[in-house]
């Protein structure tokens, strides 16, 4: 798993207990992604309608942007238990096999980082995706015989961050695939604003749209943002996190007023000192001790649509906009030392 830094879409320990508190339950509770939303209604309306199971789902999309949200609300909305598991903890066929004879009819069954999932295992889900039965072989040797195995008609909702790394006989028997897409700050505001809710803290207006702007279009970085800003309302025994309270957790936590981190400002600052010159994706995880996984789904992501880092076939170059910015990092990180 890619590094859980607090600035990057991963998860991170705390999140597993405490999220689960500001996760929305419902479409009701569920900001943005409108037309993936809207999609979703239709699907499962149309099956809830037939008295049918849901298509199988394929959510893809960066972290932190809600796909096992989504597949807890699918399984909410179709009245149906959800089984969860992920690609890279499904290591043996017989892994696979155990949860599928174990689903009843209509489960969800939630296989997160499916992109991850052992080529074994994927080739056991090919028949039991489109027709509903496994084949297993029994006594493997020279007395082996197979068995298939009927399932009861399930759901299979498969989460990615990597849609491209799917192989294509996995990608076509999904019949339903939808992409999330990054939040735009107004989004990430109505959600602090909600969390906040939650979690028993006032956040004034302002001071949820200076997060909002930071929070790198990910309502993951949004909530631990508010969850580190409220620490400093309960250290100072204040009730209300305003703008000026909100700027300085901020600043505390390294984020600049353009929401950039200090790893954002490290790969900046790499590529600059090139002199012009493109830099490979494996030299530049190696010189900011980053692995190259997180730097291409999390820090490149962010710093493309800042308009400050481009990707051209020799490498990684920054736009006239990104150089202005690595001297100016520099110069605001010797600023920001003092706050510690
Ligand atoms: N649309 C949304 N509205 C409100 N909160 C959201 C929304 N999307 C995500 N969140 C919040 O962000 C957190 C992260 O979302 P989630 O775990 O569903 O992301 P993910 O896409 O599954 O990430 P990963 O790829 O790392 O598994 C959730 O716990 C939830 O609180
Ligand atoms: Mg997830």
């Amino acid at each position: 798993m890619a590094e859980e830094s607090i600035y990057s879409g991963y998860p991170q320990t705390d999140d597993r207990y405490a999220e689960p508190t500001v996760r929305p339950a419902c479409f009701d509770d569920f900001v943005g992604q409108q037309s993936v939303v809207d999609n979703l209604c239709i699907w499962i309306q149309g099956a809830l309608n037939r008295s049918e199971s849901l298509d199988h789902v394929l959510l893809s999309g960066p972290p932190g942007l809600g796909k096992t949200t989504l597949a807890y609300i699918l399984a909410h909305e179709m009245g149906c238990e959800l089984r969860s598991t992920s690609g890279p903890v499904l290591g043996k066929p017989k892994d696979l096999v155990g949860i599928l004879t174990n689903l009843q009819h209509g489960d969800i069954l939630f296989i997160d980082e499916i992109h991850r999932m052992d080529s074994r295992v994927e080739e056991y889900l090919y028949t039991a995706m489109e027709d509903y039965e496994i084949s297993i072989v029994i006594d493997p040797g020279p007395h082996s015989r197979s068995v298939t195995l009927p399932l009861k008609r399930f759901t299979l909702v498969g989460a990615t961050t990597r849609e491209g790394l799917l192989t294509a006989p996995l990608r076509s028997r999904f019949q339903i695939a939808e992409r999330l897409d990054y939040y735009p700050s107004e989004e990430l505001r109505r959600i602090i604003l909600n969390s906040a809710r939650k979690m028993n803290v006032k956040v004034e207006k302002n001071a949820a749209w200076v997060m909002a702007e930071c929070a790198r279009g990910t309502p993951r970085v949004a909530n631990r943002y508010l969850r580190r800003i409220r620490d400093v309302a309960h250290a100072r025994n204040e009730a209300v996190i305003g703008e000026e309270m909100a700027r300085k957790g901020l600043a505390m936590l390294g984020v600049d007023d353009n929401g950039l981190c200090e790893m954002d400002r490290r790969i900046l600052r790499a590529i600059a000192e090139k002199g012009g010159n493109a830099i490979g994706l494996k030299t530049l995880a190696v010189i900011v001790g980053e692995q190259e996984e997180t730097i291409e789904e999390v820090y490149e992501p962010y710093l493309i649509r800042k308009g400050l880092l481009e990707k051209t076939p020799r490498g990684r170059t920054l736009t006239t906009q990104g150089s202005e910015f690595a001297g100016m990092g520099r110069a605001r990180n010797q600023k920001n030392s003092s706050l510690f």
